[in-house]
This record gives structure tokens, sequence and C-alpha cells, in this order.
């Protein structure tokens, strides 16, 4: 039986030694160590070994396995290393990498993300409305007359249905405030459309961020306070902010909200970003109408409202100094804010 183990062994050795790959190496390992290997054979037959040999038998067998499971293993090293160089043969790894384009989120999508976790934090939540609105939504409840300049064929996109794309995304807040009774403390981020002349400064599709809040005992503080400090958030905490008296139709008494902009080698100028003011009596009685109750009665409730130009907030974010910019979909600008 001593002869019969050192041939297996030295037939296993050798084919191990001529194995050209992993596979006719995986070959000679059942072969000799498989279920039905010449070795596995051999050690089943141990029970018919004298007994006095048996011992003697069996660390030949143990040494046997151990000398050609480590020269298994050698080989299999020895063949990945082959497999490995001749898999990079003519690819030269000292090459530096392929550069990827990294992509990044539009600075719309920045700036507006940013407003909303502003205003979200002090409260805001999320509206919507549509795009496409009825004059009803866009301008009779706001307290707008047929005949203010907004309705105007030439400054506003109408359908022939007398449908029209909404001017602004106050519409908002007359559905909200149709949909659902004080308390109300809503932002409205969304696009909105007017028949101006496309130039550095304008765009007949634009960006908005809607805000109105009505309750009880809400005040002109309340609105100046709110819009300080979400400015001052977004722009840091230096930031000089100016309300000017203004004109709106569905705001009593109403502002505009400037910015001072300083570039850096520029003089310091004031930028108009926002309009609000406190919701006019008039627009909660239009409301009531629809809804056709007293849930907004002027004589219990008072709310402020906000309309900011998104596109705007984002040009003195970072000093952009043409709005259309933001809608070229240059690769070159738009990686500076990757
Ligand atoms: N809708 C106005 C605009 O597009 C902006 C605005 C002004 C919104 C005053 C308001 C507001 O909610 O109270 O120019």
């Amino acid at each position: 039986m001593k002869e019969q183990i050192e041939a297996i062994q030295t037939e296993a050795l050798a084919q191990i030694a001529t194995a050209g790959d992993e596979r006719s190496l995986d070959d000679a390992r059942v072969a000799v160590l498989g279920k039905k290997g010449t070795l596995t054979l051999v050690a089943a037959s141990i029970k018919d070994v004298p007994k006095e040999d048996k011992a003697a038998v069996g660390q030949l067998l143990n040494a046997a396995r151990t000398v050609i499971t480590v020269a298994l293993e050698e080989k299999q090293v020895i063949l990945r290393e082959v497999a490995d160089r001749a898999a990079l043969e003519g690819i030269d790894v000292t090459l530096p990498a392929r550069q990827l384009a990294v992509g990044s989120l539009h600075p719309l999508t920045l700036i507006r993300d940013q407003a909303i976790g502003i205003l979200r934090r002090m409260g805001f939540a999320l509206a919507e409305g549509p795009e496409i609105e009825d004059e009803f939504h866009c301008f009779d409840a706001l307290n707008t007359p047929a005949d203010h300049p907004a309705r105007n064929e030439k400054d506003t996109f109408y359908f022939d249905s007398g449908k029209l794309l909404r001017t602004h995304t106050s519409s908002v807040q007359v559905r909200t405030m149709e949909a659902q009774a004080p308390p109300i403390r809503i932002i409205a981020p969304g696009s909105a459309y007017r028949r101006d002349e496309i130039d550095a400064t304008h765009l007949s599709v634009f960006n908005q961020l809607e805000g109105l809040y009505v309750g009880t005992d809400v005040s002109l503080p309340d609105l100046k306070g709110t819009l300080e400090y979400f400015l001052r958030e977004l722009f840091g905490t230096s930031t000089e902010v100016r309300f000017r008296p203004h004109f709106f139709p569905f705001t009593e008494p109403s502002f505009e909200i400037d910015v001072k902009l300083t570039i850096k080698g520029q003089a310091p100028r004031w930028i108009e970003v926002a309009g609000c003011g406190m919701v006019d009596p008039a627009v909660f009685d239009a409301i009531n109408r629809s809804r056709k109750d007293d849930a907004f009665d002027s004589e219990k409730v008072t709310g402020f409202a906000f309309g900011m130009g998104l596109d705007r907030l984002a040009m003195i974010r970072w000093g952009i100094k043409d709005i259309r910019l933001l809608i070229e979909n240059d690769v070159r600008f738009l990686k500076q804010f990757a």
C-alpha cells in the first residue's frame, strides 16, 4: 500500500506540474482527491489494512494529501498570476484614468431648494396649482379688475378657450384658500409666464415662489421679520434689505423688497427681488363668495403674502449678469455649480 500511495503522489504531482490552466489543475485535483479520486479510494480501503499497520498507513495517507494539497494551492497562485498578466497584456496601467464628467444641480434648482428649506423650517408647507389657469384664479379673485394692464393680450398668453398661462404664482393663494380654512401657511414655487421681451433681465417663462400666511393677528411686522430673516438666511446675515411702498391689487399696504447687491469691483446697487403686502380684504371677500362661507372673515383674520422671482435670487446669489444664462444650458456656465 505504501508503494501505491507513493505512486499516486508522484502521479498527482506530475499532473499538477503540467497543468497549464485552472481547468486542468482542477481536473488533477478531482482525479486524486475527488470523491472517486485515486487517493480517496485508497483511503477508503484502509479498513482492510492489518491493525498494526493502520497507524503508519494513515500517516502516509495524510502526508500524501498534505503534499498534494500544498502543490495544488501553489500552482493555483502561479496560474492566476499568469492569467492576470495575460489579461493586462497591451494595457498601460500607468495611463491616467479617463475623466468622468460629474453632473450637478441647476442653479435654479439649488436656489429653489434652499428657499424651500428655509421657509419650511419656518413652518410653511408646500402648495401647488395649475400653470394653465382661468382668469378668476389669476386675476378676478386677486382683486385685479378686467381693465388692469396685466390682463392685456399683449402681456398675457391666452388660449382660445379663455384660459391663460398663469402670469404669477399668486393664483395658488386663491386655490389654497378655496380648499383650506385658516390658519394657512404655504409656499408655492413654480413657473410663471408673460409676453415679455427677452433680454438680460427678462424671460417669458420664469420662476417664482409665492407665500401666504393667514391667521388671527398676522401683522406687517410678521411679514417684515419673515422676509428679512429669509433673505439673510439665503444671502448671508449682513445682507441689507429694503421695503419700498408699492401697489399690488391683492395686497394693502404693498411693498417691493430690494436686496443690496455688492459685487467685487462694482458699485453696490439695490435689486428688486419680491413683491409683498397684507392681503387685501377684497381678496378674502372673493374667496368667501367662491367657498360660499365666511371662513375668511376679514374682521377676524388677516394675512400677508409675497411673491419672489427665483431667477432673480439666483442671479444675486451667484452674481449672474444675464438671466438668459439660466436657460441656455451651456455646460461651461453650468459646471461652475458642480
Ligand atoms: N404676483 C406679483 C408679481 O408677479 C408678486 C407679488 C406681489 C406676490 C405681492 C404677492 C404679493 O403675493 O403679495 O409681480
